[in-house]
């Protein structure tokens, strides 16, 4: 049946077309990567052919400044006038303040200048620097300013916290100093006269502690206790990585009693 056979020739030969048609669009396709790969996107610092100039950008509006970035009260932001260190808070310090510098300070400086400001904090009694005495005399009378430069850049051994501390917080906690200058040297004549103020011997005494409490302690010799030094890997080796920065200078007390006497880590 010569119809039959042509017919099934024919829808054969469909078939074979219909396949290598279908191959012949998925190839292309598959081959080709349109999507997110090719996108009209400039990449900063990379040449491009949009602008005669070769730039992707335009060349920014001379005294152009940022949204958010004016920094135009050049006190608030830097502590200084004519780079000197001014006796002033560029904002009014009210409880609120007070009590956000205190626990900022307590986060972030009390590591080296401990609660009190008096520069033994517990990294220095480990081996650190010693941190400033917030409470000596040069220190007391340095302006406000001065504070918040030290915290904004650093000071020899200090880093420098303007990362981690906020202008706003840096100020705050400079107010607190202040504060805590004034508590370490009060005296009864600074308190007004209706307040009811009790010794610490009263308090510490109401509190149940040993009357030998409000006296100082004598805090017990270190021991064993690793200094920053010893935490540096090969930093005893000759000639290996020995610290050059400010660092070089924390092989403090509690380095030199665990070496003296021998102890390892
Ligand atoms: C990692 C330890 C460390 C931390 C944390 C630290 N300091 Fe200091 N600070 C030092 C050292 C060390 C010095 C003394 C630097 C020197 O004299 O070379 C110092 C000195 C100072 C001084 C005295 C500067 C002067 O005029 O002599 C002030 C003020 C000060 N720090 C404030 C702060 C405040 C505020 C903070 C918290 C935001 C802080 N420090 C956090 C280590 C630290």
């Amino acid at each position: 049946m010569p119809t039959h056979s042509t017919n099934s020739l024919f829808r054969c030969l469909l078939r074979w077309t219909l396949a290598a048609a279908t191959l012949a669009v998925l190839i292309p396709v598959s081959g080709c990567r349109q999507d997110m790969q090719n996108q009209p996107k400039m990449i900063p610092q990379r040449e491009s052919r949009f602008f005669a100039s070769g730039r992707s950008v335009r060349p920014q509006v001379l005294g152009t400044v940022a949204r958010g970035q004016l920094d135009a009260d050049r006190y608030y932001y830097t502590g200084l006038i004519d780079n000197k260190a001014q006796d002033a808070m560029p904002f009014p310090v009210t409880m609120t303040v007070l009590r956000r510098g205190q626990e900022r300070f307590d986060i972030y400086c009390t590591p080296c200048h401990s609660r009190v400001g008096n520069g033994r904090g517990m990294i220095v009694e480990r081996g650190y620097k010693p941190a400033g005495n917030l409470l000596e005399p040069r220190i007391l009378q340095e302006p406000l300013g001065h504070y918040f430069d030290v915290i904004s850049h650093g000071y020899g051994a200090m880093p420098d916290y303007a990362a981690q501390i906020a202008t706003q917080d840096r100020w705050a906690i400079v107010a607190y100093i202040r504060a805590l200058q004034l508590s370490q040297n009060a005296t009864l004549q600074d308190v007004p006269a209706a307040m009811n103020i009790q010794t610490l011997a009263e308090v510490s005494q109401q509190m149940g502690y040993a009357p030998s409490f409000p006296q100082g302690w004598t805090l017990p010799a270190l021991t064993n206790v690793p200094s920053a030094g010893d935490m540096i890997p090969d930093a005893k080796l000759p000639g290996t990585n020995q610290p050059t920065g400010p660092e070089a200078a924390n092989h403090g007390v509690a380095g030199k009693q665990s070496r003296a006497k021998g102890t390892k880590k």
